[in-house]
């Protein structure tokens, strides 16, 4: 089959690689130039484990290439996908100039028949929005039709989701679109699943704001387990064994990040909003999330009530591990509120540095490794669970003036710290060395 990917973010490059691997031919389409150069030398614009490696393999074998020319990248395309970003606008909700931009140059430049697939997370009613405009400037010139393909990946693990999903969901409103979007993706040999088209837009934003709510479910638990001396930890592995909760999105910690979670669900406040539905229920979400992540502060202040000109090391700046995105991380704010209290902020973070640089405060300064970063340090706050922070060897923190860590992540047995001769706060767990203790979730 031959697929044009417009957009070539996380989601369009992803799906073109993917696409490309089980033996489709894919041409990937982008208007930024220097990143079209950059992946036509196989260099990839993100950090993502195995993408870079299949993005040469797909391209020396000529089944992917690279185009900043929508016409030529569109020209023999059966199948054109949109993968292009859909911000936050101020109100919450989504964003939707680029993707309404890519409907008309799709209307511009096809000069046959084709399937529109979208693949970026859109409101209910954006498929039929995007047959609109394309509609509306083909004067039935050619046939149109749309498709819902929301995406599931994680970051850090994006190719390996692409080719081990729960499930595909194709939304399409006859027989021919379910028919050729099933057999673009049957190689991938995930179980599908078919529905109506509103139902798949609703399905992304319904499946990440339950995510969402498990997060900040837990983290409430945690900080009532704080208050009554119980432990998360346990308190997560005895709830996940029940098969109906499940074990998964029950880690406690300073809240999600990255760019979907905190996006998706406000924008899906606002779809509901727009149907004048109050979703009450995810306000509170997003709420007590936005509280989460200050919460690594309020424990530092009380420890150390006055930071000011005191060394403090920051471990981990990403929104999670294996990726260098910061979108949305906790270490934003917290390394924020840091200078602001006039700490002197040392970070280290094993991937996400480079990008760090032109996010953060510009007066955080970085460390080459965790030694050198908790190294006479005042405390040390970890605020992503990287291996190499999980693994480090916990003698490390005797370099700091008075070991304290603060860990946002739960990253270590509070046996083992006490051993140590570590302060150690974490979150949800007692601060004293416990009889039994469920290992870190
Ligand atoms: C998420 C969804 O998982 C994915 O299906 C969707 O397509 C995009 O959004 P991603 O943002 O890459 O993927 O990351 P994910 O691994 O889901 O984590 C999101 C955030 O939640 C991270 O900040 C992570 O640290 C946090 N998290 C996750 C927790 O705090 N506790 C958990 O138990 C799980």
């Amino acid at each position: 089959m031959k697929i044009a990917v417009i957009g070539t973010g996380y989601v369009g490059l992803v799906t073109g690689v993917s696409l490309s691997e089980i033996g489709h031919d894919v041409v990937c389409i982008d208007v930024n130039k220097e990143k079209i150069k950059k992946m036509r030398q196989g260099i990839s614009p993100i950090y993502e484990p195995g993408l870079s490696e299949m993005m040469m393999k797909n391209s020396a074998a000529k089944r992917l290439s690279f185009t900043n020319d929508h016409r030529t990248g569109m020209q023999q395309a059966d199948v054109i996908y949109i993968a292009v970003g859909t911000p936050e606008d101020p109100d919450g909700s989504a964003d939707l100039s680029f993707v309404d931009e890519a409907s008309k140059n799709i209307a511009e430049c096809i000069d046959h028949n084709v399937i529109v697939v979208t693949k970026s997370t859109v409101p209910v009613g954006t498929n039929h929005r995007i047959k609109e405009i394309i509609n509306s400037r083909l004067m039935g010139r050619f046939t149109v039709e749309v498709v819902s393909n929301p995406e599931f990946l994680k970051e850090g693990s994006a190719i390996y989701d692409s080719f081990h999903g729960d499930r595909i969901v194709i939304g399409a409103e006859n027989e021919h679109a379910f028919g050729v979007i099933e057999q673009i993706n049957q190689p991938f040999n995930i179980p599908i699943f078919k529905t109506d088209i509103k139902s798949a837009e609703m399905i992304k934003y319904a499946s990440n704001a339950f995510l969402a709510t498990k997060i900040s479910f837990i983290n409430e638990i945690s900080n009532i387990c704080e208050l009554v001396g119980a432990n998360i930890e346990s308190v997560s592995v005895g709830m996940g064994l029940d098969q109906r909760i499940g074990s998964q999105f029950l880690k406690a910690g300073i809240g999600y990040g990255g760019s979907c979670f905190p996006k998706d669900t406000k924008a899906l406040i606002q779809i509901a909003g727009n149907v004048e539905y109050e979703f009450e229920l995810l306000k509170g979400v997003v709420n007590v999330n936005k509280m989460q992540q200050g919460i690594l502060i309020r424990k530092l202040k009380e420890c150390v009530s006055d930071i000011s000109g005191k060394k403090i090391a920051v471990l981990g700046l990403s929104f999670k591990p294996n990726t260098d995105d910061l979108r949305e991380s906790a270490s934003i704010l917290i390394t924020e509120e840091l200078i602001k209290q006039g700490a002197l902020v040392m970070a280290y973070d094993p991937i996400a540095m480079e990008n760090a640089k032109s996010i953060l405060n510009p007066l955080v300064c970085y460390a080459s490794s965790i030694e050198e970063a908790v190294e006479n340090s005042e405390a040390a706050l970890i605020i992503t669970d990287w291996d190499e922070i999980k693994n480090v060897d916990l003698t490390v923190f005797a370099k700091m003036k008075n070991p304290l860590v603060i860990d946002g992540r739960n990253c270590f047995s509070i046996n083992e710290m006490a051993k140590n001769k570590v302060e150690y706060r974490s979150i949800g767990r007692p601060f004293t060395p416990q009889l039994v203790e469920a290992a870190p979730i």
